[in-house]
Parts: C-alpha cells; sequence; structure tokens
C-alpha cells in the first residue's frame, strides 16, 4: 500500500513547469447556467455540511465523488428489507437480493451500452485491470511481446502490466505526450509498426490532465495491428456518455466510487466470448460449475470471475447511482462540467502566479484541473484551501511517471461533478489567492 499516498513534502517552493500560462481574463465566460449545479446539493448529505462556518466545497471528486441519499437509502433498504447471499438461497429474500444484484448488472452493462454476461462485478477499477492482466495477459503474453501504455497512465494501469510483463518476459513501452497533454498517436503508430504489440492499455480520461484521450482511434490503430485494447474509464463513466460498443475496445474498466455510487465495487466489460475463452482469475465459490478433488469447471461468465461473496449492498447502491445519473442525463452532467472547466480555466487564469496543466481546448478535457502555484508546495495549497472550507487534492495523483513527464513533485488538484457550481470555483480562486499572499509575504 502506500504508493498513492502523497510523496513527502519537499523542500521545493518553486515549482518548475513547462506549460504556459493561460490566457488573461478575457476569456472568461459570461455567467450563465453553470452559476447553478446540475445535482441540487441538497440530494448530497455530506454536501450539507459547513466547516469552521462556512459551506463545504467539494472539489475533489476524481478521486472519489460524493453520494446522493438515494443511494445511501438503497444500501440500507437492503441490509434492513432483504440482506441475504446471492444466487444461493430458495427462500424469497435471497431471491429478492439475486434479482436486485443482477438488475445492477444489467443497469450497469446498459449505461454503457455493453451485454451484461460481459460485464463482471469486482472490487473496483484496479481489480478489473488486474482481471485481465492476470487472466488474459499472464497465458497470451509471451517473451518478446509488448504492452503499450501511456505515460498518462494512472498507477493502476500501470504496475499491473509491469508485474505481468516482467513474469511472462515481454516488453513495456510508452507512448508520450505532446505539449498540450494529449497523446502522440503518431508514436502510437510507430510503437504499433514493430508486430509485436499485443495489448495497449489506455485512460479514458487522464485524472491529472483532464485529457479526453480519443480512445476509438486507438482501437482502430490498435486493431489494424493486431493488438488488444484495454479502456481505463474511471474518469469517464462518472462523466459522460460512454457507449464502450462504439468505442470498440477489447476490455472496457471503470468504478462505482467515482460515479457516486459506494466503494467496493468495479465493473469490467469485456465480449462474453472473450471472457469465455480466459482461465478464472480467482478461484473459490460461486465461481465454480463442479468441483471435485484434483480439479474443477467453472460457471459461465461473468459468474467465472466473480469468486465468493459478491459485493451485494455496493451492487444495490452503485445501481440506484446509476438511476440518479440517468436521471440527471450524461450528455447534461457532461455538458455542466464541460462549462465548468472552462469557467474554472478563466478565473484561474486571472491569476498570474497560478499555472494550468493540461489542453486548453475543453472540448478535450473533462472536469479536472491540475495546477501549481508559484512558490507555494502543492501540499500548502491544499492546506490552505481546507482553510477556506475548499476540498482539493494535492500529491502525485498515482501518477508519478507523469509527474516526471512535466516536471513536477506534484500537482493540485481540482476535479467537478454536477453538484458543484461557479460559486464553487469563485471558493477555490479566494483560497488560492489567499495562499499566494501568505507565502509571498
Ligand atoms: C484513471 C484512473 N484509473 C484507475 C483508478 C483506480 O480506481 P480504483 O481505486 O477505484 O480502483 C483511478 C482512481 O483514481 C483513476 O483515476
Amino acid at each position: 500500500m502506500g504508493s498513492c499516498l502523497q510523496p513527502a513534502r519537499t523542500n521545493h517552493r518553486t515549482i518548475e513547469v513547462q506549460n504556459e500560462r493561460l490566457a488573461t481574463a478575457d476569456a472568461t465566460p459570461p455567467i450563465g447556467a453553470q452559476s447553478e449545479p446540475l445535482a441540487a446539493i441538497g440530494d448530497f448529505p455530506l454536501l450539507q455540511r459547513h466547516q469552521d462556518g462556512r459551506r463545504l466545497v467539494y472539489l475533489d471528486s476524481a478521486a472519489t465523488a460524493q453520494k446522493p441519499r438515494v443511494v445511501l437509502d438503497a444500501i440500507d433498504d437492503y441490509y434492513r428489507r432483504y440482506n441475504a447471499n446471492v444466487h444461493r438461497g430458495v427462500y424469497r429474500i435471497a431471491a429478492e437480493a439475486t434479482e436486485r444484484y443482477e438488475a445492477a448488472r444489467a443497469a450497469a452493462a446498459g449505461l454503457v451500452g455493453a451485454h451484461p454476461k460481459g460485464t463482471v462485478f469486482t472490487r473496483n477499477a484496479t481489480e478489473a485491470i488486474n482481471l485481465v492482466a492476470y487472466s488474459w495477459a499472464r497465458h497470451e503474453l509471451a517473451a518478446g511481446d509488448e504492452v503499450v501504455l501511456t505515460v498518462m497512465e494512472h498507477h493502476s494501469n500501470i504496475v499491473p502490466w509491469q508485474l505481468v510483463c516482467a513474469e511472462r518476459g515481454a516488453r513495456l513501452r510508452y507512448v508520450s505526450l505532446r505539449e498540450d497533454g494529449t497523446l502522440d498517436l503518431d508514436e502510437l503508430d510507430q510503437l504499433l509498426a514493430s508486430g509485436r504489440v499485443r495489448l495497449v492499455a489506455v485512460a479514458h480520461v487522464s485524472n491529472v490532465l483532464g485529457t479526453i484521450n480519443p480512445v476509438e482511434e486507438v482501437v482502430r490503430r490498435a486493431h489494424a495491428a493486431g493488438a488488444l485494447v484495454l479502456v481505463d474509464g474511471a474518469q469517464a463513466v462518472p462523466h459522460m456518455p460512454v457507449d464502450v460498443a462504439a468505442i470498440g475496445a477489447d476490455f472496457y474498466a471503470w468504478t462505482g466510487h467515482k460515479a457516486l455510487g459506494p466503494t467496493g465495487i468495479g465493473v469490467l466489460h469485456a465480449a462474453p466470448e472473450l471472457l469465455e475463452r480466459m482461465p478464472p482469475f480467482l478461484g473459490g465459490g460461486h465461481m465454480i460449475a463442479r468441483v471435485d478433488l484434483d480439479s474443477s469447471t467453472f460457471n459461465e461468465p461473468p459468474w467465472k470471475f466473480e469468486a465468493g461473496t459478491s459485493p451485494i449492498a455496493e451492487a444495490v447502491g452503485l445501481a440506484a447511482a446509476i438511476e440518479y445519473l440517468r436521471g440527471l442525463g450524461l450528455e447534461r452532467v457532461r455538458e455542466h462540467e464541460r462549462q465548468l472547466t472552462e469557467y474554472a480555466l478563466a478565473r484561474l487564469a486571472e491569476l498570474p502566479f497560478v499555472r494550468v496543466f493540461g489542453p486548453r481546448d475543453v472540448s478535450q478535457r473533462g472536469g479536472v484541473v491540475s495546477f501549481a502555484l508559484d512558490g507555494v508546495h502543492p501540499h500548502d495549497v491544499a492546506e490552505i484551501c481546507d482553510r477556506h472550507a475548499v476540498c482539493v487534492r494535492a500529491g502525485h495523483h498515482c501518477a508519478q511517471p507523469l509527474m516526471r513527464a512535466l516536471g513536477v513533485p506534484a500537482t493540485t488538484r481540482a476535479s467537478l461533478h454536477a453538484y458543484n457550481s461557479r460559486d464553487d470555483i469563485d471558493r477555490l480562486r479566494e483560497a488560492l489567492a489567499a495562499a499566494h499572499q501568505l507565502f509571498s509575504s
């Protein structure tokens, strides 16, 4: 553990960044719909909280999102009214639990246009990616094969591949970034030209730069070169319409807690036939067809990959989150966050001591804004923000290779969801101005 903890505080007071300053305040969009949150903050019990007499502003949804009351109620209802294990009991509440659990699978599949039989529940996105590494890659990769990642990946989409490549004698290669924080697809083509690439694993949306990667194009190019593709959709599914069939990736992973759902549940989508051909990841109860003393046969997908008691309460909570998100409309969530990001970039551009990373074009970025303050360490920035009751994250964001590529030890990150408004961005701006003043005096 600990790899995702914040790096030790350093003496860096001046952070060298490669990105240019953003344009000036002329770019500030007029006040419009985003002065109000899209999701009523009254729906979110935690957002009623005050800190030091001020409304708490939550700008860390890329780490985990807040939960609407309907999600909390659904979980509570499961434990109070039909708590029973799934797929086992014949009594009515067990049947009800099973029905709700499988309905949650159908909801998760339906949210992204996937097939329920190709939709596996895991503990989180990390486990979904590990499932592919240990089940598919561990058996498919041979010495000399290559796996291509990008420099902007979360550790969850790097470390499993390092482990499996080391075991199989395969080689890891990386697509680097252009200066604006977008992927260099020419470099992807050059890597694919080796003819040895078996898998390309790429984030749909960067958790640091906010970059929305052209995953359909990545899939097209990778497939043409005979490689499979895994897309890490942890930062995409909660914020925009995603159609896994249109993207065409072989594997698509995401995680419930960033999608307004509970912790402890993740999702892997893959073609049922592909899952059929893959050996089990974890062994145990529930994933088997028959167990003999020396060997076993296995259940069909997706249950073949769900060993042990399932995350039942988590699935029920996730189904409620999906219903809530669909009620908001993912097109509208995306548009809300796009406009709010534009507003945030403009407001931060008014502060000459703030440098923002990632694409300037908000059509190419999600609601994640990482930045550096001249002369103030990101941890100090986050601490001052907390004094202003504004929650932002500081650290490497589980993306140390990306930090090195950016030439910084860490960044401060503000990340949005449907419950944020322009007022939240104004509160952030005020806190950043205070941090600058404190450290420059
Ligand atoms: C892009 C990306 N991938 C994967 C993950 C891992 O998600 P989880 O911790 O739920 O497995 C995260 C979490 O921050 C992420 O941002």
